[in-house]
């Protein structure tokens, strides 16, 4: 099958896509609202992007019904910050239950049922149920499109990083142990206890 991707309807544009591009990582991402309401949601277009400055992005896309803005990218285009939970297989239903199309005013931690904890360098507060927490300032605010689904990339700079003490050692997060989720397509997702271990090959010197 081939198609042009402009032909598509952006219900088959999302689907060809999610279809292509998994198992994906979850960012549990949360933030506040000028009101002082906080907001959580997860977000499976999430990638890191560099280590030092450490600079991660994800995708708060325009709504697909009525193309509207959805309430993170609201918050951050406000308050210039947000911070970034993991999604394991102990807090995926929590997860899901936060992806509820709700309105701005409802506190989402209470409708999911998360513990909000202070942040140390951000206003918003980071989810206590997640065993990583990344906190962002805002450095790009990217716009692909203005219909329904339309693109909005976040990019922004890590000021400070929390990882559950039981995870690191020895500089290294003990993934196995964290179980993080990956979304595939539709409503299905993947664990990730069935890893293997693949060595790079040398080093060969590169021509002049
Ligand atoms: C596992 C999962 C991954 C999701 N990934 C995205 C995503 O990458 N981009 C997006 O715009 N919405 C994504 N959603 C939908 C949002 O979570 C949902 O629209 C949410 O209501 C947005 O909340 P907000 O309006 O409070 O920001 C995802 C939902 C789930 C369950």
């Amino acid at each position: 099958v081939e198609c042009d991707p402009a032909q598509l309807s952006s219900r088959d544009a999302y689907k060809l896509l999610t279809g292509s591009v998994l198992p994906r990582p979850i960012a549990l991402v949360s933030t506040v609202g000028p009101d002082g309401q906080p907001n959580v949601s997860p977000f499976s277009y999430f990638q890191a992007i560099s280590a030092r400055p450490m600079v991660i992005s994800f995708c708060p896309n325009l709504r697909e019904g009525e193309g509207t803005e959805k309430d993170t990218l609201r918050n951050i285009r406000c308050s210039g910050e947000f911070v970034v939970g993991v999604v394991t297989e102990e807090n995926l239903r929590m997860a899901n239950e936060a992806s509820a199309e709700v309105a701005p005013d409802v506190n989402e931690f209470q409708l999911a049922g998360f513990t909000p904890a202070p942040a140390a360098r951000v206003r918003a507060p980071r989810v206590a149920e997640s065993p990583i927490s990344l906190e962002c300032r805002l450095l790009h605010l990217l716009s692909f499109g203005n219909g329904p689904g339309a693109g909005r990339l976040v990019i922004g700079e890590v000021v400070h990083a929390y990882v559950r003490d039981d995870l690191y050692q020895d500089g290294r997060i003990d993934f196995l142990r964290m179980g993080p989720v990956g979304r595939m397509a539709g409503n299905w997702y993947c664990r990730t206890g069935d890893v293997f271990e693949l060595p790079r090959p040398p080093a060969v010197k590169r021509h002049p």
